[in-house]
């Protein structure tokens, strides 16, 4: 595993998204990762999960403090009171007295940033919360969540895949040490059907959603959090750190934005 590091904190570059996964079939995945070696779980309010993750996280036998768990706040909560009270059941259903991550899922278009900020910031001081993040925001309003809150903020959770462009945001990310989540990094799937991919997996033996990962995977300052259910998905998923894209190989993926060199592909000299 490799690392990513914001806030003097290393996080597991790669973790396991956990979206529509539910029940015992969520606790059985999340078990088996933990078992393969996934030592970073994302999960929200929002997934009706936490409890069945609680229960894989009762059960395994790796140590609290390898695990990074991260937990969001969905956007009915934002309050300072409901965002206390929404943490708090969080972390009881999670079977935790601290959660390594916190996150606004999406920012809020009535509760001012400064409210939800102030409660995010109470609850590390309480110790009931590590870190804290935010996750499907600008630029600028990530700026403005730096500046509202007394810590640091370790992360914008965004979507990111080879269709998405996140240039701008990922630049700002690298310059101010900010980890850039990867979410829905293998596109949900989509990724599997594409040529492009194909024929660069088949010069690395590896599958096209392992490319994918990979090209998230070998820029600065990306974690990506895929979701797999399927044991051979969760294996394939980890096996993306014994090989390596060249800069040709990038450039292809990137262009699959649009095709045009975009400012980061310019500051990477790519
Ligand atoms: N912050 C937010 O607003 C937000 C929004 C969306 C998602 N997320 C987070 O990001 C996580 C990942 O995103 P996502 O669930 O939208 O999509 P994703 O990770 O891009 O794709 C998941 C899909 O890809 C398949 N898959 C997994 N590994 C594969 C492989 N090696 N080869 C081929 N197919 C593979 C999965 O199949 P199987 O399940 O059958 O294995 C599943 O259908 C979510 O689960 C959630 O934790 C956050």
């Amino acid at each position: 595993m490799e690392y990513v590091t914001s806030n003097q904190r290393q996080v597991p570059a790669l973790g396991l998204g956990t979206y529509r996964l539910k029940g015992e079939a969520c606790t059985e995945v999340v078990s088996r990762a933990l078992k393969l070696g996934y030592r970073h779980i994302d999960t929200a309010e929002y997934y009706n999960n936490q409890a069945a993750i609680g229960k894989a996280l009762a059960g395994t036998t790796v140590d609290r403090d390898e695990l990074f768990l991260t937990t969001k706040v969905w956007r009915n909560n934002l309050e300072y009171d409901d965002f206390l009270q929404s943490t708090r059941q969080s972390l009881a259903k999670l079977g935790l007295e601290t959660v390594d991550l916190l996150l606004i899922h999406w920012p809020s278009r009535s509760v001012p940033m400064e409210e939800t900020i102030e409660a995010m910031n109470e609850l590390q001081s309480t110790g009931e919360v590590n870190q804290i993040g935010v996750s499907n925001f600008s630029v600028d309003q990530l700026e403005r969540a730096r500046t509202l809150s007394d810590t640091p903020i370790l992360t914008n959770q965004v979507e990111y895949n080879p269709y998405t462009n996140q240039a701008d945001l990922l630049e700002y990310c690298i310059e101010n040490e900010i980890i850039l989540t990867a979410y829905s990094p293998l596109a949900k799937g989509k990724v599997a059907d594409d040529e492009t991919l194909a024929t660069i997996a088949k010069r690395h033996g590896k599958t096209p959603a392992q490319v994918a990962l990979r090209w998230s995977l070998q820029q600065e300052q990306v974690a990506a959090i895929p979701k797999a259910s399927s044991p051979d998905h969760l294996q394939a998923n980890l096996d993306v750190f014994d090989f390596e894209l060249t800069d040709a190989e990038m450039t292809a993926i990137f262009d699959l934005q649009g095709g045009l060199l975009t400012k980061l592909q310019r500051a990477l000299g790519l």
